[in-house]
């Protein structure tokens, strides 16, 4: 369903066990730059009337998503501070094509797996916290459903871009590139290590 071709390593539950309070900084980072990549491809396609429709659902639903998590972190005392990102959406954006309509169905490909690692890495989260801290596991399980969607949105817009059959195809590549920059990791605790 998520198009992903490797599970999170344990490593990453031992950066999150470390440091949660800056996972979940990063995390509200996260939604908050969800928010900005559908605003950028809503600007950038702004001719295309399903594309916008369904960028300005994801604005909002990743704004929401925000606020959330800004009230996970004020309900624990946490701060909300700039963090430096990690390279995980660096790398993947760096594998976007330059000429149109690959440029757009990369742009389109790469948010939808982001979307969906953020949903596999909640679901994880969501299990490895249940035991002690069932709150934040309800809170990271309530997210799955709308990231999963968010995936499924953004694979359906590139197929009005390209057919079907290219868009697939160029999704295992991604996807396989995907899996081999997750698995490089980041020393710093962040929500895509
Ligand atoms: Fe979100
Ligand atoms: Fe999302």
């Amino acid at each position: 369903m998520l198009h992903l071709q490797s599970e999170s390593a344990k490593r990453w539950l031992a950066q999150v066990d470390q440091s949660l309070d800056e996972i979940l900084i990063d995390h509200a980072h996260c939604e908050r730059k969800a928010a900005s990549t559908a605003m950028n491809l809503m600007n950038a396609y702004t001719d295309n009337r399903p594309l916008c429709v369904e960028m300005t659902r994801i604005v909002e639903e990743e704004l929401e998503h925000f606020h959330m998590v800004l009230d996970v972190l004020d309900a624990r005392g946490i701060p909300f501070r700039r963090l430096a990102s990690g390279p995980y959406g660096r790398k993947l954006n760096q594998l976007v094509r330059p000429s149109e309509p690959l440029r757009a169905v990369d742009r389109l490909l790469v948010a939808s797996l982001i979307e969906a690692r953020s949903c596999e890495r909640f679901r994880l989260l969501a299990d490895h916290v249940r035991q002690r801290d069932s709150e934040l596991a309800d809170f990271y399980a309530g997210l799955f459903e709308s990231e999963a969607r968010h995936h499924t949105t953004y694979v359906q817009i590139a197929e009005h871009f390209q057919p079907r059959d290219c868009v697939r195809q160029r999704l295992d590549e991604l996807s396989a590139q995907e899996a081999e920059i997750i698995a490089g990791g980041c020393d710093l605790p962040r929500m895509h290590s």
